[in-house]
């Protein structure tokens, strides 16, 4: 594969991701963020997440974008510029560079330098005539876009996914205003967004049979043993995803299966039985509760493709 040249910004340090798990496991409510899921076997459980028959979210959005990619390039116009939220290693990414006209230049941004080489150096390898210019950084805070060789007439944030779910209402909000910054003078966001719907089929989607959610959430554990040195024992805790209607989104939680203490970094942390770590929420959208969002945050719904049971959104959207 191709090397590519990342722009240096400014990503955490290791002391700072074990400052923020000891923190969130200090809280009233103990607490660790989703974006810890992925580590090397969390990122294979997340794709093995995505080919399970409960798993709607992935497969519904390929296929929205597969079948109105020809609409979906119409209104994103030639020689755009592909700003990516995420590192890009998805087939809905590659359906998109697959059809774009004369794309001047496709931009992943990513917090994992690992992650954003690998997939910009496959992109790169599938793509040879594209350019390609990676930028490591938090694509919550406001970023630089690199100057690429060919001039583009717009900027394309394209945000897939529905990882706009894992943010809570007000930093998704935020985060729009990003997207809105990036998208500057002109541009556009095209944003998967994940719907509400039957809770039967939200719970089982987080739920499945197979176990493979359950050992994506238990390996966050894993994981910070790994990483850490802490002493969880994965055997004592148990995986729980329901679905809150007041809030819109599924939770998932670790159960504490009985009392216990953990050390991490020096630190005793005390788990009464029941007790629960937060580790995801991934929020479901109304489409005037999305549509609100979005105009707040200065752009206009231009287009929104669902598939025939509308359990999954693709939305156009520009600067008002
Ligand atoms: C990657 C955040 C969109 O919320 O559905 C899948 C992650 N967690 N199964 C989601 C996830 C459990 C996923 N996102």
């Amino acid at each position: 594969m191709s090397k590519v040249a990342t722009a240096e910004v400014q990503t955490p340090s290791i002391s700072e991701d074990l400052a923020e798990i000891v923190e969130g496991l200090l809280l009233p409510q103990k607490t660790i963020s989703p974006k810890f899921f992925y580590d090397d076997i969390g990122s294979k459980l997340f794709d093995d997440i995505c080919e399970l028959p409960e798993y709607y979210p992935t497969r519904t959005e390929l296929a929205i974008m597969r079948d109105n990619i020809d609409e979906i390039v119409e209104l994103i116009g030639p020689r755009a510029s592909l700003i990516e939220f995420g590192s890009g290693s998805s087939l809905k990414t590659r359906t998109l560079l697959a059809h774009l006209r004369e794309l001047a230049v496709y931009v992943p941004v990513d917090i994992s330098r690992e992650h954003l080489q690998l997939a910009a150096s496959g992109i790169k390898t599938d793509f040879p005539e594209i350019e390609v210019l990676p930028v490591a950084a938090d694509f919550t805070q406001q970023f630089r876009l690199p100057n690429p060789k060919v001039m583009p007439l717009r900027n394309i944030v394209y945000f897939p996914g529905s990882t706009i779910g894992n943010f809570s209402v007000d930093a998704a909000l935020e985060l729009l205003k990003v997207m809105h910054h990036e998208a500057g003078k002109g541009g556009a966001m095209l944003i998967g967004v994940d719907l509400q719907k039957d809770v039967r089929i939200l719970e089982e989607a987080y739920n499945d049979a197979a176990g493979v959610t359950a050992e994506f959430n238990l390996n966050v554990l894993r994981r910070i043993n790994n990483e850490f040195g802490s002493d969880f024992d994965l055997q004592l805790f148990e995986h729980r995803a329901i679905y809150d209607y007041a809030h819109g989104r599924i939770e998932m939680y670790l159960d504490s299966l009985c009392e216990q203490t953990v050390s991490l970094a020096g630190e005793t942390i005390q788990f009464e039985q029941g007790e629960a770590i937060l580790t995801e929420h991934s929020h479901k959208y109304t489409m005037d509760g999305f549509a609100t969002m979005a105009k707040t945050a200065g752009f206009e719904i231009k287009k929104v493709w669902v598939d025939a049971e509308r359990l999954f959104s693709v939305q156009y959207c520009e600067r008002s």
